[in-house]
C-alpha cells in the first residue's frame, strides 16, 4: 500500500504539533497548513528534530479557498485532521464574529475544497464544551448538546455541518461518502517527553496547567482557584485532564477506524477523548508541588459564571470502537509540563 498522506490544519499549534510527531512516527507523510495566528514555525522545526523526518509546511489560512485548493492539488492527501481554530472561551464572548468566521466558515471552506478534491476522510477537533447540562458529571456521547459560549457553539455548529454532509451522502448514495470522526477532547495538558514541544500560550494562559507551570517558575505571581464551595470532596472544580500524547494517539486510532470496515459505508461519529478520571484543582496543585518540589502560590477566588462543579468523560466508546486507551497518569502529565516549562521558560521564543 502507498504511504498515506495526512493534511493537518493547525499543525503548528499545541495539539497539532504533537499529532505531527505521532503521525510521522507511525509512518504517515504529513502536510501542515497553518496561518501561524497562534503558533510559531519553530514548533515544526522541533517536530522534525524529534522524529528525524521531514514534513511539508504551508503558511496559509483555511479560509483562503484558492490557496487551499492549490495545496490539495499539489499534495493529494488522503485524510485531513482539522485542528485549525481559535480556542479562547473569554475571547469568543468578546468577539463572537471572529470565532464563527474563523472556526465555522473556515471549516466550510475546508470541506468544500476537500469535496472538490474528493478527499472525504476527516478527523475533527471537537470539544467537551459542546455538551449541555446533564444529571451526571460523567459525559457520554449521546448526552444532550448545549454549548454555553460562542467558542463551544462554533464547535457544535461544525459538528452539525459535518453530520449533515455525511447524511446527505447517504441520501444521495454517494460513491465515496464522507468518513468523519468528531473527537471531543476533555482537558489536554502535558507535553512531549523530549521537552522540545509543548503548549506555548500567548500572554496570560487561559488554562489551569500552563498557568500553574508559570506560577511555579516565577513568571506569574499567583494562581486564582475559582470557587472552593462546589459540592466536590475538596470544594474545588473537578475536570478530566488528558495527556496530549495520549490524546493525539486517539487521532491515529481514529484514522485507522475510518480506513476500516467500520466506516465502509461512510458516516460521522463522535468519540470522547478523556481519561474517565476527574481531578480537582487542588489535586492538580498538589501533584505539581509533589513533582516539582516547589510550593504553588494560590488564592481562593469567587466561582466563575458558567463553570460546572464536575465534568469528566465516559471514554468507553473510543475504547471499544477505536481500540484506544490512555497510557499516562497525572504525574506524567505534570512532569512533562514541568520539563517543557523549565527547558523553554519563554516558550518557542
Ligand atoms: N487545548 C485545548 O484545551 C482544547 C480542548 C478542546 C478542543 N481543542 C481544539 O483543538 C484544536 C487545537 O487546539 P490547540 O490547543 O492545539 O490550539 P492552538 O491555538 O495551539 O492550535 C491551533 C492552530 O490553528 C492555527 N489556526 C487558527 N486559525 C487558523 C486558520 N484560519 N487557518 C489556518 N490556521 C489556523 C493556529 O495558528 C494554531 O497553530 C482547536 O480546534 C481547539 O479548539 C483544544
Amino acid at each position: 500500500m502507498n504511504k498515506q498522506k495526512v493534511l493537518v490544519t493547525g499543525g503548528a499549534g499545541y495539539i497539532g504539533s504533537h499529532a505531527c510527531v505521532e503521525l510521522l512516527e507511525a509512518g504517515f507523510d504529513v502536510v501542515v497548513v497553518d496561518n501561524l495566528a497562534n503558533s510559531k514555525p519553530e514548533s515544526l522545526a522541533r517536530v522534525q528534530r524529534i522524529t528525524g523526518k521531514t514534513l511539508a509546511f504551508y503558511q496559509a489560512d483555511i479560509r483562503d479557498q484558492a490557496a487551499l485548493t492549490a495545496i490539495f492539488a499539489k499534495e493529494t492527501p488522503t485524510t485531513v485532521i482539522h485542528f485549525a481554530g481559535l480556542k479562547a472561551v473569554g475571547e469568543s464572548c468578546q468577539q463572537p464574529q471572529l470565532y464563527y468566521h474563523n472556526n465555522v466558515y473556515g471549516t466550510l471552506v475546508l470541506t468544500e475544497v476537500m469535496a472538490e478534491a474528493n478527499v472525504k476522510q476527516l478527523v475533527f477537533s471537537s470539544s467537551a464544551t459542546v455538551y449541555g447540562e446533564s444529571e451526571s458529571p460523567q459525559y457520554s456521547e449521546h448526552f444532550p448538546l448545549g454549548a454555553i459560549n460562542p467558542y463551544g457553539r462554533s464547535k457544535a455548529m461544525i459538528e452539525d455541518i459535518l453530520r449533515d454532509l455525511s447524511t446527505a451522502d447517504t441520501l444521495n448514495q454517494a460513491p465515496n461518502p464522507w468518513k468523519i470522526a468528531l473527537l471531543r477532547y476533555f482537558n489536554p495538558i502535558g507535553a512531549h517527553q523530549s521537552g522540545l514541544i509543548g503548549e506555548d500560550p500567548n500572554g496570560i494562559p487561559n488554562n489551569l496547567m500552563p498557568y500553574v507551570a508559570q506560577v511555579a517558575i516565577g513568571k506569574l505571581p499567583q494562581l486564582s482557584v475559582f470557587g472552593d464551595d462546589y459540592p466536590t470532596p475538596d470544594g474545588t472544580g473537578i475536570r478530566d485532564y488528558i495527556h496530549v500524547v495520549d490524546l493525539v494517539k486517539g487521532h491515529i486510532k481514529a484514522i485507522a477506524a475510518l480506513n476500516s470496515d467500520k466506516f465502509l459505508a461512510g458516516g460521522c461519529k463522535a468519540y470522547n477523548l478523556g481519561t474517565g478520571q476527574g481531578y480537582s484543582v487542588l489535586e492538580i496543585i498538589q501533584a505539581f508541588e509533589r513533582v516539582t518540589e516547589k510550593p504553588i502560590n494560590y488564592k481562593i477566588s469567587p466561582r466563575r459564571a458558567g463553570d460546572l462543579a464536575e465534568c469528566f468523560a465516559n471514554p468507553n466508546l473510543a475504547r471499544q470502537e477505536l481500540n484506544w486507551k490512555v497510557e499516562k497518569n497525572l504525574d506524567d502529565m505534570v512532569a512533562d509540563t514541568w520539563n517543557w516549562q523549565t527547558k523553554n521558560p519563554r516558550g518557542y521564543d
